[in-house]
């Protein structure tokens, strides 16, 4: 995604010179953020956010309640009320807001089981593939809904009714595992009729985090978190008053480990959930990097690159609990900096190797091998470079590749990285990394 009003961070890389050291802290996960803020439309009463982190697209799901009547403020830093009493029935979806954030996708799950009905563009987000929705589609025909397709602009809208208003309990098989889908029918089973039972479902722990802030309201949810999911239908969900905390990002959490291991001395990621970033600390492990962690920390001492030892090794996403491909580039820019070679197959997305190309213009030696697979040779010196950052990922990529490469690097367009890191340069600085934003 493109903005051209979009900042740039400049980078003067640490060219194997220096360490990084300090606290680093994980705000609240964006990927959880976003879809409690949609499920607020199951609520009768107001609903209390707090640890929601200051990024962009928490922003744009915030504009989109709002779009449609509700009430979204956010009431000191973090935390946000959110009242959905007053909403618009026809159950549309901001057109413009929605192109512009995937995760606008969830809040159809909502809107149709409290109204009835919901239209929708095809939601936008980052260009990392094709990004169907066939998994929705489907899923909303078996809970008894209609769906009608047709043109708006050069977008597909699609506007989907309940018979009689109302969502029907309904046995549904994943025939791919999907988060966003997984999390959009156990919102939408909260107000159907009857039980609604998801096979091959999900098991990010963000699932479970929607569940439980489902279940506090009231909801009837058994088995988040495994790949059978069950949910009974019911009424409206209730607060009544309390508040619940987002939990800790755990992208953000495995980004900071991999800077850790190219370039930290003493580094303490902290306010994380270490079990969640499991499969990347074997992997580092393994690799040579010496973790510790204790229950909302992670410590990483060392000399980072600098140390000869650590060894290349081959990378494969995968659903939760495997390898999650949103670290998938940073790992990336890990793994040209250790001896050997890594095979890294991505397995989710087709376009979310593409990013690789500039890594190569820095220094890196990748070699494609098709769209899923590449080859990482290391080590090898990356320099400074201008970059654009592709999407959020691969942009937090970049400046990893940045703080390591030798030299100064501008990365452009921040807003993709503002999109899912609050404010990242101003944790960065503490640990000793040289950047600074230039606004536009
Ligand atoms: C979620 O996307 C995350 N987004 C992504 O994070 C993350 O990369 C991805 O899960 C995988 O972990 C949000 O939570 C908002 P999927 P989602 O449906 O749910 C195919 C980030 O950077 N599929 O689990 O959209 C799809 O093409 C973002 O924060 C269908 O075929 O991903 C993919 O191959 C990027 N039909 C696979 O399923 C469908 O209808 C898994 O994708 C839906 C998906």
């Amino acid at each position: 995604m493109q903005e051209k009003t979009s900042d740039r961070f400049v980078v003067n890389g640490l060219g194997g010179k220096k360490t990084l050291s300090g606290k680093i802290r994980v705000n609240g996960a964006k990927n959880a953020a976003l879809k409690l803020m949609a499920a607020s439309v199951l609520f009768n009463d107001s609903v209390k956010l707090k640890n929601v982190p200051s990024i962009e697209d928490v922003y744009r799901m915030r504009d989109l309640l709002r779009a449609s009547g509700a009430e979204a403020d956010e009431l000191k830093k973090g935390e946000y009320r959110i009242k959905t009493g007053g909403m618009k029935k026809d159950g549309e979806l901001d057109h413009e807001i929605s192109k512009r954030l995937r995760a606008s996708i969830v809040a159809t799950g909502p809107m149709l089981s409290r109204f009835g009905r919901v239209s929708f563009p095809h939601p936008g987000g980052c260009v990392i593939g094709a990004r169907p929705i066939d998994l929705f589609i489907e899923g909303f025909e078996k809970m008894g809904a209609s769906v009608r397709v047709s043109k708006k602009g050069t977008k597909d809208w699609y506007r989907i009714s309940a018979k009689a208003g109302k969502l029907r309990g309904a046995r549904i098989f994943f025939k791919q595992q999907s988060v966003t889908a997984t999390e959009t029918f156990m919102m939408a089973a909260v107000l159907a009729k009857g039980k609604t039972v998801l096979k091959n479902a999900a098991l990010e722990p963000e699932i479970k985090h929607l569940a439980d802030f489902l279940s506090k309201g009231g909801a009837k949810i058994k088995g988040a978190g495994t790949t059978t999911i069950e949910i009974k239908g019911g009424s409206l969900l209730q607060m009544r008053g309390r508040s619940f905390k987002i939990m800790p990002d755990r992208i953000e959490t495995g980004s900071f480990l991999i800077l850790g291991a190219l370039a930290g001395k003493n580094i303490e990621i902290v306010d994380c959930n270490p079990v969640n970033v499991e499969s990347l600390i074997q992997l580092l492990e393994l690799s040579g990097v010496k973790i510790k962690t204790g229950k909302t920390n992670i410590i990483i001492k060392g000399n980072g690159v600098k140390n000869k030892n650590l060894k290349s090794v081959s990378v494969k996403t995968h659903e939760y609990p495997g390898f999650p491909t949103d670290l998938q580039a940073p790992m990336v820019v890990y793994l040209t900096q250790v001896k050997g070679e890594s095979l890294v197959f991505e397995t989710i997305f087709e376009g979310r190797l593409n990013y690789t190309e500039s890594l190569a213009r820095m220094g890196a030696t990748t070699e494609t091998w098709d769209p899923h697979r590449i080859m990482v040779k290391g080590p090898t010196e990356l320099s400074g470079r201008v970059l654009e950052s592709p999407d959020l990922r691969a942009g937090l990529a970049f400046v990893i590749a940045a703080i390591v490469a030798k030299g100064e690097s501008v990365v452009h367009n921040v807003y993709n990285i503002d999109r899912g890191y609050e404010k990242i340069e101003e944790r960065l600085k503490k640990i000793g990394v040289d950047i600074v934003r230039v606004k536009n």
